[in-house]
Order: structure tokens, then C-alpha cells, then sequence
């Protein structure tokens, strides 16, 4: 056991550690291979006459299964790089640049844990001809795109219907710094800027005021990408900053550094800022009327982007336009300080297409067990077994639900994960068991460092298997982090993923029941004594590799190797519930994220939308901020709003520092405890929805939460648009986030009919209407044509209402049609990818309801729809149905047919707003796993 003392020594020296590198960052400037590569784009942009050195040699172009190979020359210097072009099996396409002859080998192994699997290649393209030192093909299902590779100077283009889409060398500014040994360290033409051409470069910025030793030289590579017609661009998270990226170097509300990717962690992040947060994904969406486009830049070593706009005269734009006003296109420049140009490019004719391809590369958001997307309470820290068992009952006692109760370090012994305070915590099992006979879950966090305690065995292991990331000396790696003196894991190394998912099992975690799950956090990772808070960019992981070569992918690796072991801790396994704190490409494939440590204040709240908009649709759809705020208190009001906020986020948890007061929503007392508990009700009623859009997102790709301009794709209006939102297509959102408003404009997009979700007031688009939102209420509407799936009755957690039945809100836009769709399974098991689940379709037309199947799964066989064969649609409540019905019959396929009694209501007129006919089925008892009509006889 840790004597108090020595815990608060550490405490104060980790805060005194933090202190001290916060203060460092402020005056951090970018790193000298941004400041380089930037400087090779400033000139190239400088110089009228300016050609890119890089060219294909003619000949060198081959094209073999499938491979579109040549070779690159760069003029300057007659270095030589391999170039490679794929067109997958996807849709997407590959190109892949890499020196020829490497000194060493460059990183390469980014792919082996970003995507699903090596993505296959197709043959269905046809070389088109094209004019001298051009190369071009034609690919796509209707052979409508092309690809031209323009060999002198080197630039390729991607045109949809001979209009083109994303070019890459556009403005010359590829630059590839090859590696070298000290004797032949010449300076190459990006270089020439640089404070020195030795070997040993200082790289200012990341490395502080401490010099980087780069062994091989400088050996970044920048590319510059363009997306021309295209005046939006998306994604790259996670940045502090808006949906629609802004520019970089000059232009309207423009940032002066570019948007940086490198996983740090950062408390009480700057607002409005291009600043690395905790994940990178650098994936880049650019959207215009009609069509999308995206790019992957495969590269996990520190990465820096910088966007650019530029305005065109319409008629000029590849004839895209025929009237004479000017729009703009966007101009991407893209760094890394290592590896090799490996990126992938997407094209279709909306965002939904390029989701898709995304996920069939990197793969989809595995399905989280049920309470996933329940709420969750957090705080740092929960101070014992009591505490645990007063904060579960007071859930209880104030009629608020809830799944999950979480520890944070405190509840271990001394920081050693995987053990636990007995003195405050004697009997962790039956704590959970206490927590699972409610049907309740708990969460224990489980951090990368590793405390050097020889008599900790979780250090004697890793040390004596040899799985520390070493300094370049050989020898072990320290640095401080919570437990003071500590060891990272090198979670690169297969051994330690296999040996750290182990820990996990019940024999080796101590304590740990299968009502237990994991948090981790810390993994970017974060060292309190290393410049910038992680570690230094020359430590030496699993092959040797530096770990500049890939700093990003280390919070995915030790995401990915905990998952696992949650996976392998029963037989048969079941769902694995993680979360995160850094991210990269793939990440969804193991558990949600947060947004890390916010601060308790009303801009904090506003910008976890656009934050969580741009995490959502760069693949990894399941996150959330923490509700409340971390740091500081927030006043009653903030944490009502931010309540309401967290309820139509996918992750949905509420968190608090140790130095906050507590603020479980009981202490507040009323108003605000009961809208708190309003709110959080309201989240319970809707888990079907939310568990539904899930599935979707497992299986399509679709974010759960989707932009304005995902969901309204024609609409330019909403293209910048990220203070309001859709929770899948049938829902919008506008959070209130800023004190004291009772009312706010929302933007209903195109000539549609709204209801509101509370009252079922109607409201028809499309323009920005004033709508009230006192204190209890968060606007949010029902869109026209959407049927959405609740349930009325509320119980303390999402488990116990598995047998409850449904309610179908109906929202029949102006044709007096809608649709929507239920998953359902066991939300625990695997079982679901045996066919065990319930998927309906609900289509209302023609004055008709009914009720599909979407699963082509036989229901005698499925275990699941057994289970569940006694649920039933109770309610049915039908918006904006003009007609009133004399009858309404139900024809079902298991029973006769019977009539259901109903109810038609029609709301009073409200200035500006039309009337809403209502008409309310109940009763119905119509079976939730069987197929039915239901007739509205006039
Ligand atoms: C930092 C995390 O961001 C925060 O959520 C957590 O409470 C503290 N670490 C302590 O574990």
C-alpha cells in the first residue's frame, strides 16, 4: 500500500511537471520539418516559373496485375522513388511513393494496423488514351471516373465525369527528404531553408529547447493535395476548431499555424485553435452539391495540414458553372516528419458512398454491448466502496437511470493498474456484483505507464519478457507519470499486445468480475517529464523503429491489445466495452472515445458539437465530451444545458476532475435536478434509436450524428453549419450553449415539415425560425418522413427494460409518408453474427403502416426473436396525418385480423407555427418480431 505522503509527493511533482511543459507549449513553435516544408511551398508558390523537380520517367511505366507502377526522378538531386497506383476492389484508389533506394528501410507498417485487411485490387479498369506524358484510366461502377497521370511534371488528377475532383502535385509541392549518412548528407532543395543540414537537426517544437537527433537526416514528405470546385473541407480531427476547416495561411478568420496531428495531452485545451489534441485521424472530406470526395494520408508520424482557398471565376472552372460568379476551391498541403506517401482516395457522389469505402479500408464501429450508449457517471475519483455503493443508491433514490459507475486511479494501489486500494476498496467483486444485480455495470481506468515497482507484477512481467519501449541507448525507458517513476509498454510489439490482453483475464485481474470494463486513458502517450508531455520522438520500439515513426498509432496499439482482452476474458466472448482517449485511423473498430479533459464553460460546451461532428464522420462515430465539463465548477445552469447536450451525443457520460466539487445531479435540487433527470430519461427512452443507428453505423459507415451537410447534401446553406445537427437522419438538434438564452434560431433546411420533438408542434422549412428553449427544454425536431422507435417506460438502467415494449413516433412529411428502421439484439454476445437479432423496417404510404423484416434470417432459428416474441408495439403516434380514420385494422400474419382504438388530437394554433394533427394508436399489442399492416379505413 502507498503511504499518503509519498502519494502527495507524487501528486505535487506530476502537477509541478505539467505546470511547468503547459507553460513550455505556449511558446512552442511549429517543427523544423513544417517550417521546411512550408518554406518549399512559399517559394514554389513565389516563383511564377516554379516546375516541381519530380517527374515519371517515360518508359519506367508499368501496368501489371492490376499495379500501375513507375518510377519517380526528382531533377534536383536524380533521387529516385518507386510510384504506385492501385485501383482497389472498394472503389477507392492507392498511391503509394517511397524512395528506391532507402538507405534503410522507411516506415511502413501504418496499414498493417489501420486497415481492416491489404485491400484488395480490381482489374475492372480500362487504360483510355490520352496525349503524350499522360497515362490515364477510366474505373468506377459506371466507368465515369478517370485518373490522369501527368508524368512531367509528376501530378495526378481525378476526374468524375471528366470534371475534375481531387488533384494531387497540383501546386508542385511534393517534396520527399530522402534518409542519409552523415558523409552524404547534401542538402536537397527543401533543405536550403533549414538552419542546418547536420544529421543532428534541431526539431524546435516537439523536442523543446533539447536538440532531436535524427540519425538518417531529415526524412519528411510533403504532398500537396487540391479538391478544385470544392469551397468545404472536413475531418482531420481532433482539433478544438470548427466542422469546416478553415484556412491557414492568410484569408478569412484564417489560423497561422496549420492544423497539427500528433496525439498529445492537453489540459484545458485552447478554444478555436489548429492545435494536436489527443487523436489523429488524417482523413479529409471535401463535399460540394452533388458530389464528395475524401482522402486517407496513411502516415502516423507527426503530421501537419495547411488549407487554403482559392476564389475562381465560374465560367473558368473546368465549365462546372455557368453563371459568372466566383466560388471557391480548397488547396490542401499535407507533412509528415517520417514514413512513406501512402494515401488513398475516395470519390462519390455523396458523403454516405465515401463512408462506406472508409469503412470497408479501415473498418466499421464494432457494435458496443447495449449500455454503450446508456448514461454514464464518472468522477476522479470515487473515494470508496461506499461512496460507490451511496452514488448508485442516490441514482436510485432521485429517480435519475443510469448504467455505469466509473473509478479513476485513485481506486488502485499506488497507480498499479489492474490492482486496488483495499483499504478503501476490500471487496471490489461484490461492489460490482451489488452494481450487476441492479443490472448495472462498473468501469475501471487502466493507464500505459507502468509503475517501476520490482514488486509489482505487472512490471516484473514486462520487464522480464523485455516489452518496455527503450531509449536508443538500449536500456529501459523512463519517465514520470501518475505512479511517479514509470515504464510504457511497447504495445508495437506482438508479444506485449498478446501478453497485456492476458491481464485482463478474471485469474490475473484480481477483483474483476464480468460486470467490469475498461477505461484507458493517458495513451497518446502522456509522460510529465518529456518536452510536450509524450515521449521523445528517438526511443526505440518493437523492429527497431523510432518512435517519431509512429507516435500515433501508440494510444491505437494499447486501445486495440485491451479490447482484446476483454474479448478473450469469457468463453464464449462477449462484447468488450474500452474507452479511449487517443485515437487514429481504425480506432472505431475498438471502443468509443472523449473528447479528453474540457473545462467546465459555456464555449467548452459549444465546440464539443463541431468536435464531436468531425470525429464522427472521419470514421469513428461513437464519442462524447465529458458532461459538465472536467475542470472547474459548473454553475446549475451550464450543467442543465450540458446535459442536454450529452443526451443526443452518441457517448454520453458525465466527469469530473478531483479538484470540482461533486455534482451527481441530485445536488443541484429543482429545477435543475429534475431537467437533468428529464433529459437523462428522455436519453432512456430513445436507446432503441440510438442502439439502431449504431448497427447502422457497424454496417454502412454512416456517422451517428451527422452534419447538416450530410444529411441536407444539396443545401450550400449548410455547409459551414456546425452549431446544429441530425442524430441519424430523423432527428435535429440544436443544443442551447450560451448563458441565459431562453430562445435561438434554428435552420430547417429545405421547403420540409419539422415537429417539434416535445410538444409535435409543426414547423415547416425551410428558413431559420426563432424557437423557445427555456431552461428545461433543448430544441430538437422530428424531421418530416422519419419514424423513430422509443420507449415510454423508464427504469434505473437500460438492462432492465429489454422486455419493455415500443412506441413508434411517426413524422409524415408533405407526400404523408415515412420510414425507419429497429436493430435489436442480445447487446452482450456475439450472438448477432450468428443472425440472433431483430431488424424492422417501418414504412408508412398509401395510408398504410407496416412492418418488415430486414433480416433474411428465419425466425423459428433465431434464439434472439424468441426471446423477445412476447414484445409488442404498444403506442403508435402518428404526426401530421390530416385524414381522420372511421377504423383502423390490423392485419398481422400470425393472428386474424383485429381492430385498434385511437385517438386524434390537434394542437392549438401558435403564432408562426402550423397546427399539428395527432393521431395516438394505443394498446395496439402488435408483436415487435412479426410482420403487420396496419389500414386506416375512412
Ligand atoms: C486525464 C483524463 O483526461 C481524465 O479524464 C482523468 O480523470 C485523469 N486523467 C485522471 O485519471
Amino acid at each position: 500500500m502507498e503511504n499518503v505522503q509519498l502519494t502527495n509527493f507524487f501528486s505535487n511533482t506530476v502537477n509541478f511537471f505539467k505546470a511547468f511543459f503547459e507553460t513550455k507549449r505556449r511558446f512552442q513553435t511549429q517543427s523544423s520539418f513544417c517550417r521546411l516544408n512550408r518554406a518549399y511551398a512559399d517559394k514554389a508558390s513565389a516563383n511564377p516559373s516554379f516546375v516541381s523537380p519530380y517527374s515519371l520517367i517515360n518508359d519506367s511505366i508499368i501496368i501489371k496485375d492490376g499495379i500501375i507502377s513507375g518510377c519517380l526522378i526528382n531533377s534536383e538531386n536524380n533521387l529516385e522513388f518507386i510510384f504506385e497506383l492501385y485501383i482497389l476492389e472498394i472503389g477507392a484508389v492507392r498511391i503509394r511513393i517511397n524512395e528506391k533506394n532507402p538507405l534503410k528501410p522507411r516506415y511502413d507498417k501504418v496499414k498493417d494496423w489501420a486497415l481492416v485487411q491489404d485491400p484488395l485490387i480490381t482489374l475492372e479498369y480500362n487504360q483510355i488514351p490520352s496525349k503524350a506524358g499522360v497515362t490515364s484510366f477510366s474505373f468506377g461502377k459506371e466507368k465515369n471516373q478517370t485518373i490522369s497521370i501527368y508524368h512531367s511534371p509528376f501530378r495526378v488528377e481525378f476526374l468524375v465525369d471528366d470534371i475534375p475532383t481531387i488533384i494531387l502535385n497540383d501546386r508542385g509541392f511534393l517534396n520527399f527528404e530522402h534518409l542519409r549518412d552523415e558523409e552524404s548528407n547534401t542538402e536537397s532543395p527543401s533543405e536550403t531553408n533549414q538552419s542546418s543540414s547536420k544529421n543532428s537537426v534541431q526539431n524546435v517544437g516537439t523536442s523543446g529547447d533539447k536538440l532531436d537527433p535524427k540519425l538518417n537526416g531529415p526524412g519528411s514528405i510533403g504532398l500537396d493535395i487540391s479538391f478544385p470546385g470544392y469551397s468545404h473541407v472536413y475531418g482531420i480531427p481532433q482539433h478544438a476548431s470548427s466542422l469546416s476547416l478553415k484556412e491557414t495561411r492568410g484569408g478569412t478568420g484564417a489560423y497561422s499555424d496549420p492544423y497539427r496531428l500528433y496525439n498529445l495531452d492537453i489540459f484545458g485545451y485552447a478554444i478555436d485553435s489548429p492545435q494536436a489534441l489527443y487523436g489523429s485521424i488524417p482523413f479529409m472530406m471535401a463535399h460540394r452539391k452533388g458530389a464528395s470526395a475524401a482522402i486517407l494520408w496513411l502516415n502516423a508520424s507527426e503530421t501537419w495540414v495547411d488549407v487554403t482557398k482559392c476564389r475562381e471565376n465560374k465560367n473558368n472552372l473546368f465549365g462546372l458553372f455557368n453563371s459568372g460568379k466566383s466560388i471557391n476551391s480548397t488547396s490542401t498541403h499535407w507533412f509528415s516528419e517520417s514514413g512513406i506517401v501512402d494515401v488513398f482516395f475516395f470519390l462519390g457522389k455523396s458523403s454516405s458512398e465515401i463512408f462506406h469505402q472508409y469503412g470497408l479500408l479501415t473498418g466499421f464501429t464494432s457494435l458496443p454491448q447495449y449500455f454503450g450508449i446508456s448514461y454514464h457517471q464518472c468522477r476522479w475519483n470515487y473515494l470508496d466502496q461506499k461512496d460507490v455503493a451511496e452514488v448508485d443508491e442516490g441514482f436510485d433514490r432521485h429517480d435519475i437511470p443510469y448504467d455505469v459507475l466509473w473509478l479513476d486511479i485513485e481506486h488502485t494501489d499506488g497507480k498499479r493498474y489492474f490492482t486496488w486500494d483495499i483499504d478503501k476498496f476490500p471487496d471490489p467483486e461484490k461492489m460490482q456484483k451489488d452494481l450487476m444485480n441492479k443490472g448495472r455495470k462498473m468501469v475501471t481506468i487502466i493507464d500505459p505507464h507502468i509503475k517501476r515497482d520490482e514488486d509489482y507484477y505487472v512490471y516484473k512481467e514486462a520487464s522480464d519478457l523485455d516489452l518496455f519501449v527503450k531509449k536508443s541507448s538500449g536500456s529501459v525507458y523512463d519517465g514520470i507519470c501518475w505512479p511517479g517513476s514509470s515504464s510504457w509498454i511497447d504495445f508495437t510489439n506482438p508479444l506485449a499486445q498478446e501478453w497485456w490482453s492476458k491481464k485482463f483475464a478474471f485469474d490475473q485481474y484480481k477483483g474483476s468480475t464480468e460486470g467490469l470494463f475498461t477505461w484507458n486513458d493517458m495513451n497518446e502517450p502522456s509522460v510529465f517529464d518529456s518536452p510536450e508531455l509524450t515521449m521523445p520522438k528517438d526511443l526505440i520500439h518493437h523492429g527497431g523503429w523510432e518512435h517519431r515513426d509512429l507516435h500515433n498509432i501508440y494510444g491505437f496499439a494499447y486501445h486495440k491489445a485491451s479490447t482484446q482482452g476483454l474479448i478473450n476474458r469469457t468463453e464464449p466472448p462477449r462484447r468488450p466495452f474500452v474507452l479511449s482517449r487517443a485515437f487514429f485511423v481504425g480506432s472505431q473498430r475498438y471502443g468509443p472515445i472523449w473528447t479528453g479533459d474540457n473545462v467546465a464553460s459555456w464555449d467548452y460546451l459549444a465546440i464539443s458539437t463541431p468536435m464531436l461532428l468531425t470525429i464522427g464522420i472521419s470514421g469513428l462515430p461513437f464519442s462524447g465530451a465529458d458532461v459538465g465539463g472536467f475542470s472547474g465548477d459548473p454553475k446549475p445552469e451550464l450543467l442543465v444545458r450540458w446535459y442536454q447536450a450529452g443526451a443526443f451525443q452518441p457517448f454520453f457520460r458525465g466527469h469530473a476532475d478531483r479538484k470540482t466539487k461533486r455534482r451527481e445531479p441530485w445536488l443541484f435540487g429543482d429545477p435543475y435536478t429534475s431537467y437533468i433527470r428529464d433529459i437523462i430519461k428522455e436519453r432512456y427512452s430513445l436507446l432503441p434509436l440510438w442502439y439502431t443507428l449504431l448497427y447502422e453505423a457497424s454496417t454502412t459507415g454512416m456517422p451517428i450524428i451527422r452534419p447538416m451537410f450530410v444529411v441536407c447534401p444539396d443545401d450550400e446553406k449548410v455547409y459551414e453549419m456546425d452549431d446544429q445537427f441530425f442524430v441519424g437522419n430523423s432527428l435535429l438538434v440544436k443544443p442551447i450553449v450560451e448563458e441565459g438564452q431562453t430562445s435561438t434560431e434554428v435552420y430547417f433546411s429545405g421547403n420540409e415539415i419539422y415537429y417539434d420533438y416535445f410538444t409535435f408542434e409543426q414547423i415547416r422549412g425551410s428558413n431559420k425560425i426563432r424557437i423557445k428553449a427555456p431552461l428545461n427544454k433543448i430544441p430538437v425536431f422530428l424531421r418530416g418522413g422519419s419514424i423513430i422507435p422509443k420507449r415510454q417506460k423508464i427504469r434505473n438502467c437500460s438492462s432492465a427494460m429489454h422486455l419493455d415494449p415500443f412506441t413508434l413516433v411517426i413524422a409524415l412529411n408533405e407526400n404523408n409518408e415515412a420510414t425507419g428502421s429497429l436493430y435489436l439484439d442480445d447487446g452482450e454476445t456475439y450472438d448477432y453474427e450468428k443472425g440472433y437479432f431483430v431488424h424492422r423496417q417501418f414504412e408508412f404510404s398509401a395510408g398504410k403502416l407496416a412492418s418488415t423484416s430486414l433480416s433474411s434470417f428465419d425466425n423459428d432459428k433465431n434464439i434472439y426473436a424468441k426471446l423477445i416474441n412476447s414484445v409488442h408495439v404498444e403506442q403508435i403516434i402518428i404526426l401530421g396525418f390530416d385524414m381522420k380514420p372511421s377504423r383502423i385494422i390490423a392485419h398481422c400474419t400470425a393472428d386474424s385480423d383485429f381492430e385498434l382504438q385511437f385517438d386524434l388530437k390537434c394542437f392549438g394554433t401558435l403564432s408562426g407555427i402550423n397546427t399539428s394533427d395527432v393521431l395516438v394508436i394505443k394498446g395496439s399489442n402488435l408483436s415487435i418480431t412479426e410482420d403487420w399492416t396496419i389500414e386506416f379505413l375512412k
